[in-house]
């Protein structure tokens, strides 16, 4: 068993095995299919075929680097979720998001999360009701609370003293008849998930919401509830991190919550995102109607009435693994005795989870996705910058050779959402397939789009 070095952002087998050490247990096999999307299959020719579209085929006429969507996952994941918690449930749009995204999560029956004036524009755009959107934010500004409320979402989610008091001040401006809008106060619980600090949020010391411990959120629940704060104070919102495998930890939140929120006699408590996924093979993750169960179990052992509408909001849990990124080889420098780079054409841009938070990753080639991956390589962006790595100890078929399509699974979430065009690289096109066919739901950056702002 090689040196599996920890990371609380992947749980113990994120891929970071020390390199001297790089045989560990199941390296070299091929790539699970359970990291692909789940329509995924092998074809005859050992093609990997997603939404029974083949996708070398598909990468031959929209090019590389290119996001490949599983409409048919992605559909899936957000009926789980609509199952699992009700029609409350929020699919956490900042995982990814574009007009087709949001329709189709507001087909299933999902509401949408936003968090900032910019996503509440592209659900709006995308003809999702405003009823149906939860506006999120540590620091919303003026403007992006009037657009919220003037389009009249479903429910403001409150994080600051700040906050109260510009919602007052709407309030005050609001037309008479106008109804106030109903919202959530956001309590941090104190609860340190186990999961990377850069995501994790329901401490105390933490830059989201009104802490517990303090005393902040029962503060916060007494002012929102004066005539003149102008809101229906409906519920109370917990986060407490992302990318979190041990239901335990939401569990632990719930506890903490309870007698914070029984007594208020509120109807709704959303306990946010935070459900893990498997990035790389040996991870396993509880399913979302598991962490639905586990919230449910532990809300009624907690006291929590029956009647309180327990909601969350799956970003990652719904559209992660729904996707995966091709690029192509554009060369490949060996140096003997010491590491093999493969040079893809996007790297860092596309996906900064690597370089952000150590994240590890597997890669494959669509062309024999079921073949052996025995050769140990790193496979890096096209950045300016020895950090640009996609994935640093990967294993590839031992043909792997330059003009390959290299994939990547898993990238649904957090990749486009967080793409950039560091060195002016556009930023890739997203694709959605399904039964047989793609198209095209975001198209890939030109030149001219890189332009579009100087002026
Ligand atoms: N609700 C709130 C209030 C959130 O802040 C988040 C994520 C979610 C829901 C959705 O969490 P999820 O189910 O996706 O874990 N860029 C990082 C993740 C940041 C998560 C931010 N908030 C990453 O790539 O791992």
């Amino acid at each position: 068993m090689g040196c599996v070095i920890p990371d609380p952002l992947l749980g113990l087998s994120a891929g970071l095995v020390a390199p001297d050490e790089g045989a560990a247990e199941g390296r070299g096999h091929a790539l699970p299919m359970y990291l692909l999307p789940e329509t995924s299959a092998v074809a005859a020719n050992g093609h990997l075929v997603i939404g029974g579209v083949d996708v070398l085929e598909l990468v031959e006429q929209v090019g590389t680097p290119v996001f490949i969507y599983d409409e048919e996952h992605l559909r899936r994941r957000c009926r789980e979720a609509r199952q699992a918690f009700g029609p409350r449930v929020a699919y956490a749009s900042k995982a990814f998001l574009c007009k087709a995204m949001a329709a189709l999560a507001n087909e299933e029956g999902c509401c949408i999360d936003v968090s900032t004036g910019g996503e509440l524009a592209v659900a709006l755009a995308a003809g999702v009701p405003a009823e149906r959107l939860v506006m999120h934010g540590n620091n919303k500004a003026q403007t992006e609370l009037e657009a919220a409320l003037t389009a009249g979402v479903g429910r403001v989610v409150v994080d600051n003293f700040d906050e109260v008091d510009r919602l007052a001040d709407l309030a005050a401006g609001r037309r008479a008849g106008q109804p106030p809008p109903s919202v959530l106060v956001r309590v941090t619980p104190g609860i340190e998930a186990h999961t990377h600090e850069y995501v994790m949020t329901g401490q105390d010391d933490s830059k989201f919401g009104f802490g517990l411990a303090s005393g902040a959120a029962a503060e916060a629940v007494r002012r929102l509830r004066r005539p003149a704060a102008g809101v229906r104070l409906v519920g109370v919102h917990a986060h407490i991190g992302s990318q979190i495998f041990a239901l335990e930890s939401f569990e632990r939140a719930l506890a903490v919550l309870a007698p914070f929120f029984e007594p208020l006699d509120l109807e709704e408590l959303c306990l946010g995102g935070g459900l893990g996924v498997p990035y790389v093979a040996g991870e396993t993750a509880p399913s979302i109607s598991d962490w639905s169960g586990a919230l449910r179990r532990a809300a009624q052992a907690a006291g929590i009435a029956g009647t309180v509408v327990l909601s969350a909001e799956p970003g990652r849990s719904i559209a992660a693994a729904a996707a995966i990124t091709c690029y192509t080889v554009g060369t490949v420098k060996e140096l003997p005795g010491l590491r093999t780079y493969v040079s893809v054409d996007g790297g860092m841009s596309d996906n900064p989870r690597p370089v952000l938070y150590g994240s590890g990753y597997e890669a494959f080639l669509p062309r024999e996705v079921a073949a052996d991956r025995p050769r140990v390589v790193s496979v890096v962006g096209k950045h300016c910058e020895s950090g640009d790595i996609l994935v640093r100890d990967a294993n590839m078929p031992e043909d792997l050779t330059v003009g390959d399509v290299l994939a990547t699974p898993v990238t649904g979430a957090y990749g486009h959402s967080m793409a950039s065009n560091y060195n002016k690289v556009p930023r890739p096109p997203v694709v959605f397939v399904k039964d047989g066919k793609w198209r095209v739901v975001v198209r890939r950056e030109t030149p001219e789009d890189l332009l579009a702002l100087d002026v």
